[in-house]
């Protein structure tokens, strides 16, 4: 790989593809371990405890995965720029879902959001005490990082704004995958398309995988403050 690789076009194109492709799966890490939150407090911590147990190992895949996410946004604005001086009429896009550039200004607002929230999540579940009063339910004993979780989602507004992102999540990645089977050039007229709906329902299952628990903690609260569920 030399300097011109990194300058040109497709290069860079593959860069933001292969990148993407290693956060999806981190996505799905992540989605997978999340939802030990459905086996209740135990399971959940356990989980969290012994992901904490591989430490310092750990902040090795942390570092490399935020190198790779940089990597991702940095290449992703070269090409956006690289798009609007290409263009220069950006604004006068057709919103069809043909259009390639319409495509790339779509992902620019949602990976926007993304970095947005990631930034905001971290704050909220990682950079916080996970044994202090945001991880104490009624009863006022800790639940450790499981209560700061349920204690985050009571909020509605909160919860929300997760939704929504959630949804750019599932659109970012939706159409992420489909820039990837392009760039590296698959394309074949039979898998294309089932690729492409494979992206769709793959983006559809991270969206509601993920949005399902904010919605679980609501009920789970709704209930048990109606007295439905003890
Ligand atoms: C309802 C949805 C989600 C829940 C309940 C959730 C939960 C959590 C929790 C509890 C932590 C803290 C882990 C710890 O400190 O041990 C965490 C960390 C993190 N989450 Fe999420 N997450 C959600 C969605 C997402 C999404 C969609 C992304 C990426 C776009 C994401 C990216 C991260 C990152 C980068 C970290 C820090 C990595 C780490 O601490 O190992 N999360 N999340």
């Amino acid at each position: 790989m030399n300097h011109s690789y990194f300058s040109s076009s497709i290069g860079r194109k593959q860069i933001v593809a292969a990148t993407g492709l290693i956060l999806i799966l981190f996505i799905l890490g992540h989605l997978a371990g999340n939802l030990f939150i459905y086996f209740g407090p135990e399971a959940f911590n356990h989980y969290a405890k012994k992901l904490a147990g591989l430490r310092p190992f750990l902040y090795l895949i942390e570092f490399g995965l935020l190198g790779i996410f940089l990597i991702h946004m940095y290449f992703t604005v070269l090409l956006v720029l690289e798009n609007i001086k290409a263009r220069g009429q950006t604004y006068r896009l057709k919103k069809d879902k043909g259009n390639p550039a319409w495509a790339t200004k779509w992902m620019a607002y949602t990976g926007t959001l993304i970095l947005v929230f990631v930034i905001y999540h971290l704050l909220d579940f990682t950079f916080t005490d996970h044994h202090g009063p945001r991880s104490m339910l009624v009863d006022g004993q800790s639940y450790g990082l499981y209560g700061v979780v349920y204690n985050s989602f009571l909020n509605p507004l909160h919860s929300f704004f997760y939704i929504i992102c959630m949804i750019a999540v599932g659109t970012h990645l939706s159409h992420g995958v489909e820039s990837f089977v392009q760039t590296f050039g698959f394309n074949h007229p039979r898998y294309t398309p089932k690729i492409l709906k494979f992206s769709q329902c793959f983006a559809v299952v991270v969206t509601l995988g993920y949005s399902s628990i904010p919605i679980y903690i609501f009920l789970k609260n709704f209930n048990m403050a109606s007295g439905i569920c003890h």
